[in-house]
């Protein structure tokens, strides 16, 4: 199980002696945020935070509605929000969407927030493009509308999402449940 864990650096803020107070996922949109999220949280016993469904909920109108009515600039101002609310939580695995580690604010708030465990949910474009799409419909992320341009995004991103997380995991021929069980082996936290 370890061989899917690439370990970056050493650990900041999750070692075996101090495990996390939570732990955030990152990565391209089909990555495996939210389903391995919600997985890892029932098997650790704690909540489970998206923040696209946190934005939706408290400004009451889907993450494509907000693109098309507010802009993305907009969307982004209230996505960081949502961030530093949900990294106020304890025992919470927390889901971001994956434009997040593109923006300033948000890398100094994952990076500084203590107790902070990132990890990144790694693959190929094709493969997460293919499993957006084939999914849901590029309708609901307005980001893979246009494919060329989210390739490019794809690209720009990737040494963001790098440099945030702990841990990078290659998720591509493993399971959501692959994935967790790599994840909560690394992390030296109890599932409850
Ligand atoms: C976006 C990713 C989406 C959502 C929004 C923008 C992006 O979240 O935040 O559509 O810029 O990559 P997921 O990564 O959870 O799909």
């Amino acid at each position: 199980m370890t061989t899917l864990l690439e370990t970056s650096t050493p650990l900041r803020s999750a070692t075996a002696a101090t495990p996390p107070a939570r732990i955030v996922l990152i990565g391209f949109m089909g990555a495996g945020k939210s389903t391995v999220g919600r997985l890892l949280a029932m098997q650790l016993g704690w909540q489970f935070i998206d923040t696209d469904t946190c934005v939706e909920e408290r400004h009451g109108c889907t993450v494509a509605e907000m693109f098309a009515l507010n802009g993305e600039a907009a969307f982004r101002q209230r996505e960081s929000a949502e961030l530093a609310r949900a990294l106020g939580r304890q025992h919470a695995v927390i889901a971001v969407g994956g434009g997040a580690p593109e923006i300033l604010t948000n890398r100094l708030l994952l990076e500084q927030t203590p107790g902070t465990a990132v990890v990144f949910l790694d693959a190929p474009f094709p493969v997460l493009f293919d499993r957006c799409v084939l999914q849901e419909g590029a309708a609901v992320r307005p980001v893979l509308m246009d494919a060329s341009a989210a390739e490019l995004r794809f690209q720009a991103r990737a040494p963001f999402y790098r440099r945030c997380a702990q841990h990078s995991i290659l998720t591509e021929r493993h399971t959501p449940g692959d994935t967790a069980a790599c994840i909560l082996s690394s992390m030296g936290v109890d599932r409850t």
